[in-house]
């Protein structure tokens, strides 16, 4: 038997386990494996790598993904869809692995639907694939964006200044909600929940008449301020997603204007993307590597692996894929607890 695996979308810390969980698992089943580079772009040109014992060594640690990946997205037009199918058969592959965020694993489940032997790993530091409880490389995102918020409290208070830090999520607020739960900030924002203008700044004036000489802002770069989405340009990535950005100096403004009180951002980018990965990630990545070759040896296809509670199942990928997981209501409630 021989399998591929490849990883599609923006990288995430944990990719490397996964890849390391799947390569193992398949050796112990006597399964050849092959890497296929840059997500859907290497089934359209056919670039793949031999999978080894070695060439999994020392990389769980690793942030990244040794396959390299692309946002490709092969659905685009008839060619590069027939060149998928055709490549999987002269590639010899009897399945295929799919390492990826919502954009790759719905390929995966078009490609299912094609006749391809697909099973899914859901990845992605948004955190907003329906079908499991959360994805590997959210854990990793969170901790490096609470280490932030936490580092920018002694800089706000030394300046009596507001922070805005701006972090990713795309259409989904986990990231903003959890690192800025965690990270005590003063006011959260996501694009889950509309708050106006107006009651950013009484949060934030409230806090400053009542003695606290600093505050912490943290926005979800989907945030919609009084409707209005953020954007670097006006350019869509292939799968038709807007490149969200800019909404936090956009926010540190209006605040600064409307307030009186000196503000300044911090955009914290792709570093929530970048290194090492938690012991978290890397323990999800490897155990879902793992069941992941697992559905294949039971020949369970058009499925993706998914964490319930402690166990790891599986859900169709169709599923996985119909709906984003938002951020549910009571939680921001609960968070909103902690404003001010
Ligand atoms: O989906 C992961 C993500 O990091 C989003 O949070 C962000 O909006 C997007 O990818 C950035 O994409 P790119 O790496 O293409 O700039």
């Amino acid at each position: 038997m021989k399998l591929g695996v490849l990883t599609g979308g923006g990288d995430c810390p944990g990719l490397n386990a996964v890849i390391s969980g799947v390569v193992r698992r398949a050796l112990f089943h006597n399964i050849e494996v092959v890497g296929v580079m840059r997500g859907w772009r290497g089934m359209i040109d056919c670039d793949t790598v031999k999978l080894t014992r070695n060439s999994v060594s020392g990389i769980l640690h690793r942030g990244g993904t040794i396959l390299h990946t692309s946002r490709t997205n092969p659905c685009k037009n008839d060619d590069d869809m027939k060149k998928v199918m055709e490549n999987f058969t002269k590639m010899g592959l009897d399945a295929l692995i799919a390492i990826g965020g919502d954009d790759t694993l719905t390929v995966a489940s078009k490609m299912y639907d094609a006749g391809l032997k697909t099973v899914g790993v859901p990845k992605t530091i948004d955190n907003d694939l329906s079908g499991t409880d959360c994805t590997f490389g959210f854990d990793t995102a969170i901790n490096i964006a609470m280490e932030a918020v936490d580092r920018l409290h002694t800089t706000a208070e030394s300046h009596n200044r507001v922070m805005v830090v701006e972090l990713m999520g795309r259409s989904a607020g986990w990231i903003a909600l959890e690192a800025g739960l965690a990270g005590g900030a003063d006011v959260i924002l996501i694009p889950e929940v509309k708050v106006s203008m107006d009651e950013i700044c009484s949060i934030i004036k409230k806090r400053h008449n009542s003695g606290r000489s600093f505050s912490i802002v943290a926005v979800a770069e989907g945030f919609l301020l009084e409707g209005v989405e953020v954007t670097q340009d006006e350019g869509l990535d292939a799968f038709g997603h807007a490149k969200l950005g800019g909404i936090g100096n956009y926010l540190g403004a209006e605040i600064e204007k409307n307030t009186g009180y000196e503000t300044r951002v911090t955009v914290l980018g792709h570093t929530q993307r970048g290194g090492t990965p938690t012991a978290f990630d890397r323990v999800l990545g490897l155990r879902f590597g793992v069941n992941a070759v697992d559905l294949v040896v039971k020949g369970d296809f058009g499925k993706m692996v998914s964490k319930r509670g402690n166990d790891i199942v599986s859900v169709p990928i169709k599923e996985a894929v119909s709906k984003l997981r938002t951020v549910p209501p009571e939680l921001y409630k609960l968070a909103q607890g902690f404003f001010g």
